[in-house]
């Protein structure tokens, strides 16, 4: 027979259409799978493992580590492509894939781990696999060299889930491919824990193992029958298969049955001990066509214990039976019985068994919102920490890098308490990402290259009490919301371009101006409070007795109060920000040489003033004879500066400029507090709740 060219073509054509279908339905089906040919080339396309139609991909973006292997020549005969190539681990503790997936979904996770001496050692690798912060299995591959497949039913609790290889000895970690099946709603629930795989039979003498396409889910069922004690039953006819746990028409459409009429069903495993805790599912459908007279009907115990007193199995139609607690075997050994009752004319049957044991994953997983928060940090500065991967606290063994958290107990999500990012060559801004780290105690920046402002949102973070920005670039102003941030350290010294209040940024050995934030205030305040109390009730009841005596001393009252407590801290040394300072010469212009007095304060003298023409101050310069010494003026340059309240009056600058100092305060047009108790001002005086509101509110303004 001669074959014309364009025949061939044509049946090339009509092969490749198909071809393209039947992808497009499998494309389909495969909705949700994630399969991984771990260690294939970050560029290698998916491509489709003939052997079973499914899809895989690189696992190129699924793990940031690891180095990519393939196994010897000699042993690829007996395992499918995707088996092939490895991703391996020499360094780091734990490696990690993160996995996109359904919260709340329960997912058949399966992982091959085929040795193949890729690294030409002859040393099979031993270490564990664990899933998000709880160990699933340790994987020994001594003496499996036809490779070692582990597979669980887990249920997500996030929309991400973590499986990581752990270092447990000093061979590297390997993995050959891993393989994500969403399962429907609803089906293999436990009461607690996830579905160990035990294993997964279907009785029937045809050696072929199953799993996708006839399983949708991808299960992978193997054949059992002891030809002894059963004979076989098929079927050609469909069989509904769409109850939940849907096993394929395949596995459903052959069964075993005693040969005896009137023997039993049974079937025994042996599991790790007595108190391990398992989980049974047994799939039935009746494929025999019976005759009108026929019945068949049986009793289902478990180790004696009654699972179904009368079950009849559904005609062509797939019926799923399990316990929905966990059970337990005496001495582990488990024995199913399936015993017919009187009125059954036939023997039991059975089509496939599933057994699992129950893992427990006590650890709960970190905080979500941490975790999230924590990862656009990571990816913000490109962090490629070899620690960052896997869940961010726990196990504790395998905290991040620079992290602190608070794990109290396994039943409350850990959460992130500090985050130590010091020199960690970190460029750009402050990331975003830091603001959802809601619990955050400690942060520390120092000694990186960041720039940009300092950002309000840190002072939302109400937990924070340590902030170390030093050894930067930031820039502009810090938010006022930060500076009163009550309790909180704030270290920022080292950053040049960084408009600071009062030398908090100023790198000076062994005495940042942050402590002096931090301890000073809280002295201050409260001596402060005292202070301020006890003076102005003083002042009340002195002008009560003497409303008409007129004192020397006209200061605004508020800044008396300040003066007092400046004695108090005459030890610390102060430095001064050079933005708000003026030369004696622009203090002369500023009150056109002294002009107008307005009266006498605690230094001296205080003169009217305007600043840029426009703005009106106080000038209070500071007499040769005064009490208070130059550390006690810096002291209230200092504090001043900083403080900003509406119940206080706020410091303009100063002048520093050998003999002459002086400060500038804003004017108080409407005159001081003092005029305003004594009447001076006209109209009613002040009466007692106001006064007493007043002197509160001066001391609230030094808190
Ligand atoms: C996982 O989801 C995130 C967004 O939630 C996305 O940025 C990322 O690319 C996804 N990863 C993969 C491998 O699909
Ligand atoms: C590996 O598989 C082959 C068949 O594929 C089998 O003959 C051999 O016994 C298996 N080896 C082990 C160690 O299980
Ligand atoms: C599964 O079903 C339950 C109720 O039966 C429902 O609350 C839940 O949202 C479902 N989950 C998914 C992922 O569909
Ligand atoms: C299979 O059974 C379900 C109910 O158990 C029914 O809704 C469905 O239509 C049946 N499918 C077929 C093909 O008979
Ligand atoms: C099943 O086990 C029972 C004991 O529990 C025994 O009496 C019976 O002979 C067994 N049947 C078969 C077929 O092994
Ligand atoms: C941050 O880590 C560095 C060392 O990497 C350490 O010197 C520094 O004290 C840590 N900061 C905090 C706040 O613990
Ligand atoms: C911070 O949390 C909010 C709300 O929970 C979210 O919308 C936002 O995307 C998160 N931002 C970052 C950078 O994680
Ligand atoms: C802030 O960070 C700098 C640089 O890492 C360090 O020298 C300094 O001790 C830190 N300050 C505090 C209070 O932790
Ligand atoms: C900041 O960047 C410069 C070069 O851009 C580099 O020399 C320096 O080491 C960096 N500093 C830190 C603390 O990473
Ligand atoms: C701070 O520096 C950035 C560049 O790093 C610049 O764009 C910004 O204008 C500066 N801000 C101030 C207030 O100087």
């Amino acid at each position: 027979m001669e074959y014309h060219p364009q025949a061939i073509r044509l049946c090339a054509l009509i092969f490749i259409s198909f071809y393209a279908l039947l992808h497009l339905v499998e494309a389909q089906d495969q909705k949700g799978f994630i399969s991984l040919d771990c260690g294939s080339l970050p560029n290698e396309p998916p491509y489709n493992d003939p052997s079973t139609g499914l899809t895989y991909s690189t696992d190129d973006g699924f793990v940031q580590s690891g180095k990519t292997g393939r196994i010897q020549k000699a042993f690829e005969s007996i395992f499918s492509k995707p088996s092939l190539k490895l991703r391996y681990f020499p360094d780091g503790f734990r490696n990690c894939y993160t996995l996109n997936v359904t919260q709340d979904t329960n997912y058949l996770i399966k992982a091959v781990f085929v040795y193949g001496n890729y690294d030409g050692l002859n040393n099979p690798p031993s270490f564990d696999l664990y899933l998000g912060p709880n160990l699933w299995v340790t994987v020994d591959m001594n003496g499996r060299t036809n490779g070692t497949i582990q597979e669980i039913i887990h249920k997500t609790i996030s929309k991400s889930l973590q499986v990581c290889l752990v270092k447990t000895g000093t061979s590297s970690p390997m993995i050959n491919t891993l393989e994500l099946r969403p399962l429907k709603n609803n089906t293999y629930n436990t009461q607690s824990g996830s579905l160990k795989y035990f294993f997964r039979y279907y009785f029937s003498g045809s050696g072929q193992n199953i799993r996708y396409p006839d399983d949708v889910n991808d299960r992978k069922w193997y054949p059992f029958f002891d030809a002894k004690e059963w004979t076989e039953l098929t079927t050609n006819l469909n069989i509904n298969s769409s109850n939940g746990y849907a096993p394929p028409e395949v596995v459903m459409a052959s069964a075993s049955t005693p040969i005896s009429t009137f023997g039993t069903w049974n079937f025994s495993w042996l599991l790790p001990s007595s108190t391990t805790q398992f989980y049974v599912y047994m799939h039935f459908a009746e494929i025999q066509t019976l005759r009108s007279l026929d019945t068949r009907e049986f009793k289902v115990t478990l180790n004696g214990k009654l699972a179904y007193e009368r079950y009849s199995p559904k005609t062509l139609a797939t019926e799923t039976i399990f316990y929905s607690t966990p059970q337990q075997c005496e001495d582990g050994t488990c024995l199913l019985e399936l015993t017919k009752t009187p009125k059954s004319t036939l023997p039991p049957l059975m089509n496939a068994l599933e057994v699992f044991t129950v893992i427990d994953f006590p650890q709960m997983e970190t905080n979500p919102d941490d975790v999230a928060a924590i990862k656009s940090i990571q990816s913000t500065y490109g962090l490629s920490k070899i620690s960052w991967q896997g869940d961010p606290c726990v196990p504790k063994q395998f905290l991040w890098e620079g992290l602190n958290c608070n794990n109290l107990d396994n039943s409350t999500p850990p959460i992130v308490t500090s985050l130590n990012l010091s020199s960690s060559h970190l460029t750009g801004i402050i990331a975003q990402g830091i603001q959802n780290l809601t619990h955050l105690q400690e942060l520390d920046l120092s000694n990186n290259n960041l720039t940009g402002g300092i950002p309000e949102f840190l002072a939302d973070i109400k937990s924070l009490l340590v902030i170390n920005l030093s050894g930067n670039n930031f820039n502009g102003s810090i938010p006022q919301i930060l500076l009163q941030k009550k309790g909180l350290k704030l270290i920022l010294e080292g950053n040049a371009n960084l408009i600071c209040p009062d030398g908090l940024c100023v790198n000076k050995a062994g005495n940042g101006g942050a402590k002096k934030m931090n301890v000073v205030i809280p002295i201050v305040a409260s001596v402060a409070f005292v202070v301020v109390l006890g003076s102005a009730l003083a002042f009340f009841f002195i002008f009560k007795k003497k409303k008409t005596s007129n004192s020397q001393d006209l200061g605004p009252s508020s800044y008396t109060q300040v003066s007092e407590v400046r004695t108090i801290r005459s030890s610390e040394s102060a430095i001064m920000t050079k933005n708000r300072r003026f030369t004696y010469s622009e203090v002369v212009t500023m009150t056109n040489n002294f002009e107008r007095v307005l009266g006498k304060g605690g230094f001296g003298m205080v003169y009217h003033g305007t600043v840029n023409n426009t703005e009106q101050v106080a000038v209070k310069m500071l007499s040769h004879s005064s009490s208070q010494g130059y550390k006690e003026f810096k002291a209230e340059v200092e504090l001043l500066l900083r403080v900003h309240h509406k119940n206080l009056v706020g410091l303009v600058g100063y002048c520093d400029e050998g003999e002459n100092l002086a400060l500038i305060y804003e004017y108080m047009a409407n005159g001081d507090l003092r005029e305003h108790m004594s009447g001076k001002r006209g109209g009613s005086i002040l009466n007692w709740e106001t006064r007493l509101k007043i002197v509160v509110e001066s001391a609230q303004g030094l808190i």
